[in-house]
């Protein structure tokens, strides 16, 4: 198994688009493939991070590895990036620590309404390590009744590794209940991000002259916390009024590459190259853990739908030498058959692989929506490739007859949008309550009853083999839609260097969403990894770094990204993760940042 070599990768950044490549040798010399390969970067290079407010550019999150890295490491030392996106104010009332050089002092008294704050942790890493801090949500503290006290203590246990948690000592949210106990995920060296948010108006509602009470345990979420497999449905009365241009939902990037299941040989050598997600993170389990919008690309391969990750090579020339290098294992096997001469060591055509099959995708989806009423799921397809057919043609696209099968396959997914009739309905303009029918079906479509069925909405974004647009009408009022009824603006930085990536989706999104009534705007918050490494390195090793660095770019302090005027509606990630950190981040725009609903 090899590590990614980060600083190789971005010195060989090469030419060209994603699909495309045309490139000169990977290496100068085997020599300096190898010392890269033994001097991989590690994971202290982000010890050295800043405050957000200092750097908006997130060049702060690729600081090179200090001098003292390897020292650092030795400690448990990560960043609670605590994220205060309520109306409220959270004070300090105190706390305690045992054997934690970092801890008491790196608190600050109070955390302000909309305020994100990095709060540096270090412990010794003996098992008695140990510290507790205490905030109070200050509007509720006199409040006495369902979670009233509205004190939360954050806690870190050394005995069984480092370990962060957050106790509800008097406070409540959706799924956090008085006296419960949730431990956070623990990032070494990074951000450990933990979420509140609360609607603006929930501030109104702590007044005591107005005969009625905010009840947190109904009203507040957290986060990672959430409950991630119906975090729509908790919220609905929160979101019932939002449209798709007003909603925010996580998504997942090249969706079903959470597996290999075929490919070309290259790439069944060197599966990183091409999976996005980690194995366990198939597109059922992506909905589970709140992903909400998925970006599928159906292949036939073997004669069966699949999706897919291919790039068409335009000859690229491999350095002769690199079989030779121990720990290549399969992948020398592959790279030996290129054979010796110059123009055979050159890769040409399609390389890459299939992942999960499109029937074990519908079976995931329509479990998920039985067992869950009241999510809103969004499938983008495209990139549609007939992979039998490959030849030295980069075009091979489907042809229209082989969409009309797909999309005769997909009506099997159950939940589809069977009940948005009205030809050529401009779906980013439905707010929730419209895309959501009643799940009791003998009521009226506008019924106000918050209990709503799940809906899938299937777009299908892609052209033909002829080179038209893909034609959905035999479909149309059976849940598929074509691009244009979902304008969304969707852009990606095609770079692999995570600063680079993060002022491009930020520049994209000042310019292309600066109101709710915007066209939708996708956040592709994904990194774009070069040829090399097929040979060299891990698409999730990447993504689980730009994803750290989500919730401290995102919600960096004073709006300096989003307002109430400007936010993703859809935050496209590779590497979803099950413990809900990126749903938390996005689902918290929601109930923030987003326009209020009258009460149901
Ligand atoms: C709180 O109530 C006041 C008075 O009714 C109102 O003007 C204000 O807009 C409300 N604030 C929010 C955030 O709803
Ligand atoms: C669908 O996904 C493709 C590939 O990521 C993207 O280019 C396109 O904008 C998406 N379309 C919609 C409607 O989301």
């Amino acid at each position: 198994m090899l590590l990614p070599l980060k600083p190789l990768v971005a010195a060989l950044a090469l030419t060209g688009t994603t699909t495309t490549v045309t490139a000169a040798p990977l290496f100068d010399s085997v020599t300096t493939f190898i010392s890269h390969l033994t001097n991989p970067p590690n994971a202290a290079q982000h010890l050295d991070l800043q405050t957000p407010g200092s750097d908006p550019t997130g060049l702060n999150t690729l600081s090179t590895l200090g001098s003292s890295a390897k020292s650092v490491l030795q400690k448990n030392q990560a960043y609670l990036l605590l994220i205060n996106a309520t109306p409220f104010t959270l004070r300090k009332t105190g706390g305690h620590s045992y054997q934690m050089p970092v801890w008491d002092a790196s608190f600050p008294e109070v955390v302000q309404p909309g305020e994100s704050i990095r709060i540096k942790i270090e412990a010794k890493t003996h098992k008695d390590d140990a510290a507790e801090m205490r905030y109070v949500i200050e509007e509720l503290k006199n409040q006495g009744q369902g979670g009233g006290g509205g004190e939360i203590e954050f806690q870190y246990r050394g005995h069984s590794g480092p370990l962060l948690q957050v106790e509800w000592k008097s406070l409540a949210s959706i799924n956090n209940p008085v006296g419960s106990v949730r431990a956070l995920t623990w990032h070494q060296g990074n951000n450990i991000p933990f979420l509140l948010s609360a609607a603006p108006s929930s501030l109104n509602d702590t007044s005591h002259n107005s005969g009625f009470f905010f009840d947190p345990s109904k009203h507040l979420i957290a986060s990672p916390s959430l409950p991630t497999n119906s975090w729509m449905k908790t919220s609905y009365p929160r979101l019932h009024c939002l449209t798709l241009r007003q909603l925010s939902l996580p998504g997942t990037h090249n969706s079903g590459m959470s597996l290999l299941t075929g490919g070309t040989p290259l790439v069944k050598a060197r599966p990183e190259s091409v999976q996005c997600h980690s194995s366990s993170m198939t597109v059922g389990s992506q909905l589970a853990s709140g992903a909400r919008w998925f970006d599928i690309r159906p292949v036939i391969a073997g004669g069966k739908w699949a999706t897919g990750h291919y790039t068409f090579f335009n000859g690229i020339k491999l350095p002769s030498g690199l079989e030779q290098i121990p720990g290549l294992g399969d992948l020398a096997k592959e790279l030996g058959k290129l054979g010796g001469g110059d123009k055979d060591r050159a890769l040409d055509g399609w390389q890459g692989g299939n992942g999960q099959l499109l029937s074990s995708i519908i079976s995931e989806i329509n479990t998920f929506t039985a067992q869950n009423p009241g999510e809103l799921i969004v499938i983008n397809l495209s990139h549609g490739l007939n992979t039998d057919t490959f030849s030295g043609n980069s075009n091979a696209h489907l042809s229209q007859q082989e969409w009309d099968t797909l999309m005769t396959e997909l009506l099997k997914i159950n939940n589809r949008a069977t009940h948005l009739t009205l030809p050529n309905i401009d779906l980013s303009y439905l707010p929730l309550s419209a895309l959501l029918p009643p799940l009791d079906p003998s009521l009226p479509l506008d019924s106000p009853t918050p209990l709503r069925a799940s809906t899938v909405l299937i777009i299908v974004d892609d052209i033909t083999s002829s080179n038209t647009r893909v034609d959905t009408s035999k479909f149309a009022s059976r849940g598929i839609f074509f691009r244009r009824q979902l304008s969304i603006f969707d852009s990606y930085a095609d770079t692999n260097s995570l600063s680079a990536m993060i002022s491009d989706q930020f520049s994209k999104m000042q310019q292309h969403r600066q109101k709710p009534n915007d066209d939708m705007f996708l956040l592709s918050w994904t990194l774009t990894q070069p040829v090399e490494t097929m040979i060299t390195g891990s698409i999730v090793q990447y993504a689980e770094e730009a994803n750290r660095a989500l919730g401290e770019k995102l919600w960096a302090g004073g709006g300096q990204q989003m307002s109430k005027e400007k936010y993703p509606n859809v935050v496209s990630v590779d590497a979803f993760g099950a413990d809900g950190e990126v749903t938390g981040l996005v689902a918290g725009i929601n109930w923030f940042l987003a326009e209020e609903c009258p009460a149901l």
